[in-house]
């Protein structure tokens, strides 16, 4: 089973709406269906709106993010696990480069895991390593303390997927090279098969994925789908993406 997620991020109004709606009657049709899954993380506001139109469609939802504590709190602005399954969403993003920018460290993203978790929702858990610590060939390292320090072995991997991002490839256009990119795949399923006992939860790659690039993701079997920013925002790109993935 492979993944299509788009992450959204600060985009979207009620009316966006429709862009879902091509994308599932796109899904529908096609013959390939059986083989992937389309999750969409739309921002807070319309993750009710929008679970509750694709409840039983081709289209699950998520959350882009969740609060560390459970089920409410006196933290203004926070938003729970418990508050994000009561309206819908079946997925969330926890640990995306942009949130560890303004100060989600392990031991936040640990208890967002845990809380998660814990409300039957699945986590798509981010990591990634920066511009520096790749000119300096720290990424294995830096992707071996972000899984190690968060996830468990108790953890049903079922109910995780990991999105591997390199911090240097989103929003900008630059790609690992596909050679450069199995390597990294196979790294991070060892580190998972340590951390599970055997077997790894699905690896995903998110970065610069559109319509083009993704025809160089198409040999890598390590890669189990892919977390899509820019190009989900376009039913026409997200659409082509899948189409030129099983062409
Ligand atoms: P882009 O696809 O726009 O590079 O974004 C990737 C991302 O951050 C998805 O979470």
């Amino acid at each position: 089973m492979k993944y299509f997620i788009g992450n959204w991020k600060m985009f979207g109004v009620p009316n966006s709406i429709y862009i879902l709606k091509k994308i599932n009657t796109f899904c529908s049709k096609d013959k390939n269906r059986k083989k992937y899954r389309v999750i969409i993380t739309p921002p807070f506001t319309l993750i009710e709106k929008f679970a509750k139109i694709f409840k039983d469609k081709k289209i699950s939802i998520g959350s882009q993010n969740c609060y560390h504590k459970d089920p409410f709190s006196s933290n203004t602005s926070a938003v729970s696990p418990y508050m994000i399954k009561s309206v819908g969403a079946k997925y969330t993003l926890i640990g995306h480069s942009d949130n560890r920018n303004e100060g989600d460290n392990d031991h936040l993203l640990k208890s967002k895991v845990q809380f998660a978790l814990k409300n039957k929702l699945k986590v798509i858990f981010c990591i990634g390593e920066n511009k520096v610590e790749k000119k300096n060939k720290k990424t294995i390292v830096v992707l071996k303390k972000q899984l190690q320090n968060v996830l468990e072995k108790k953890f049903n991997k079922k109910d995780i997927i990991i999105a591997y991002e390199p911090i240097w490839s989103i929003g900008t256009g630059k790609l690992p090279t596909s050679l450069e990119l199995k390597k990294t795949a196979i790294q991070i399923k060892k580190i998972l098969k340590n951390i599970f006992k055997r077997k790894s939860p699905a690896v995903l790659y998110g970065g610069s994925v559109d319509e083009k690039s993704i025809k160089i993701f198409k040999e890598i079997n390590e890669i189990d789908g892919f977390l899509i920013g820019g190009a989900s925002k376009s039913s026409k790109k997200f659409i082509d993406i899948i189409k030129n993935y099983y062409r």
